[in-house]
């Protein structure tokens, strides 16, 4: 993909939509923090679907501990990004926890 091709030092090559030289300072941060994000769920995915997969339940066992590791690093990001994005914060007030019925979530 073309995102992927460009590579910026400042952002550590960073996928991005955008050229560095047009995003501001706290959307860097933000980006950052997001794509860190889709890259913790993407971990939990493969190992989750490892752990699925192999005939080796010590091998099974690895890989569940390491899935869940995973899901502390995307909490830690979420609670950054939740800090740093006040209208993430109200959806995430609105919806997380919340003991209405699914359909009844969102606008
Ligand atoms: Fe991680």
């Amino acid at each position: 993909m073309e995102r992927f091709k460009r590579a910026d030092p400042e952002l550590n090559n960073m996928p991005r939509y955008e050229d560095i030289s047009h995003v501001d300072q706290r959307t860097a941060e933000l980006s950052r923090a997001r794509q860190s994000l889709l890259e913790e769920i993407e971990a939990i995915m493969f190992y989750d679907e490892r752990a699925s997969a192999t005939k080796d339940e010590t091998l099974k066992a690895v890989m569940e501990h390491n899935r869940d590791d995973e899901k502390e690093h995307f909490s830690l990001l979420l609670e950054w990004l939740r800090r740093n994005d006040p209208e993430l914060e109200r959806e995430l007030r609105e919806n997380l926890f919340s003991k209405k019925p699914m359909e009844n979530l969102g606008d």
